[in-house]
């Protein structure tokens, strides 16, 4: 006899800004785990595009980069059929509920952001209301598909406090409305640091190249950043303190091969840098080549990204307007 469950699998929620050629970092430390995630969850995921003109875009590269990233949700093994893939501004529900997120969140909580508080120091020349409200924009594109799991990263941790905060104050004012959305910790969590100062995080935005890998490097770039990543002077491939250049090499090869810190240090004993670095080129090689292939083969066909955001768009709509219907007669609006 064979007993199913019917049990709703958990929804799973990540969105990720179309500003420039995502790297490495972004790959391994999010990126690649969104297939997994996809697979055992209800999945949603968006192209960020309203969180991204917080900074000035320029109108005919943002709408490229919009149509690069969706692509790359596709070759990164997204299937479109299973998930819910969309552009956030195709979804006006984000818009709508952001708004009304507002009037529930307190400007002293804003002002405690400490991205808010950095971007502004790094942008002072653009402080806008936009960049100042983005963690209640976040919550709405959260809150609007009753999201269970949230996988964030360090940098986003503050963002999805105040997301839960927003939506425990909503259902205590009214009644229950949104789903308080847990952070999705990794297995891995790959935190891949800057190949040229280990001590920074990899960046797309370091305006020096060779301390990053973007997804789409071809290869032989992919080997001439690794072999000039800064190490130490020790020459033996260990996981310690103060080897921070050689511990980032062995996170991102345990990132693409799946082994672990004592196997590398095992495999590698007696060998150089050299070799070690020649074989973690080889891994980021192998990782992303079927990434970097499908990418070219979505990137070019743009009817059928058309129809993906077009059919994404939709289904998004339905769950996101179900969310919305309910917030607005709950405050008293007046419905059409
Ligand atoms: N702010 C996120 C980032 O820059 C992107 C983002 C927007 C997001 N909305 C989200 C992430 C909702 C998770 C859930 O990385």
């Amino acid at each position: 006899m064979e007993t199913t469950t019917n049990a709703p699998k958990k929804r799973i929620l990540s969105c990720i800004q179309p500003s420039g050629i995502p790297t490495l970092g972004n790959y391994l430390g999010a990126l690649k785990n969104w297939k997994t995630l996809a697979d055992e969850f209800d999945g949603a995921f968006a192209v960020a595009d309203l969180h991204a003109i917080t900074v000035r875009q320029d109108p005919a590269q943002f709408r490229k980069q919009i149509s690069d990233v969706l692509a790359l949700l596709l070759a990164i093994g997204l299937d479109p059929e299973k998930s819910i893939l969309f552009i956030q501004s195709q979804v006006p529900a984000h818009s709508q509920l952001a708004w009304i997120l507002n009037c529930y969140t307190q400007f002293g909580e804003m002002s405690r952001m400490t991205q808010f508080k950095d971007k502004s120091q790094s942008h002072a020349d653009n402080v806008n209301v936009g960049l100042f409200a983005y963690p209640v924009l976040m919550a709405a594109d959260i809150l609007l598909y009753q999201a269970d799991l949230v996988p964030v990263g360090a940098d986003q941790k503050q963002h999805l406090e105040i997301a839960r905060d927003i939506a425990q104050r909503f259902n205590t004012l009214y009644s229950p409305t949104f789903t308080v959305p847990e952070p999705y910790i990794g297995k891995q969590g790959a935190r891949v640091m800057s190949l040229q100062d280990p001590l920074k995080k990899m960046s797309k935005s370091d305006p020096n190249p060779k301390s990053y890998i973007s997804v789409f490097d071809a290869p032989d770039v992919i080997s001439k950043k690794i072999k000039s990543a800064v190490t130490d002077s020790e020459g033996s491939v260990r996981f310690a303190d103060g080897k921070e250049g050689i511990n980032n090499l062995m996170g991102i090869y345990a990132c693409c091969t799946g082994l672990t810190n004592a196997q590398i240090e095992a495999d590698f004993a007696g060998k150089g840098y050299g070799d070690f670095k020649a074989a973690v080129a080889e891994a980021v090689i192998e990782e992303l080549r079927p990434v970097r292939e499908r990418y070219t083969q979505y990137s070019t066909d743009k009817a059928y990204l058309k129809e993906v955001a077009a059919q994404g768009a939709e289904r998004a709509s339905r769950v996101a307007n179900r969310t919305l219907g309910k917030v607005m007669k709950k405050i008293g609006f007046v419905l059409p």
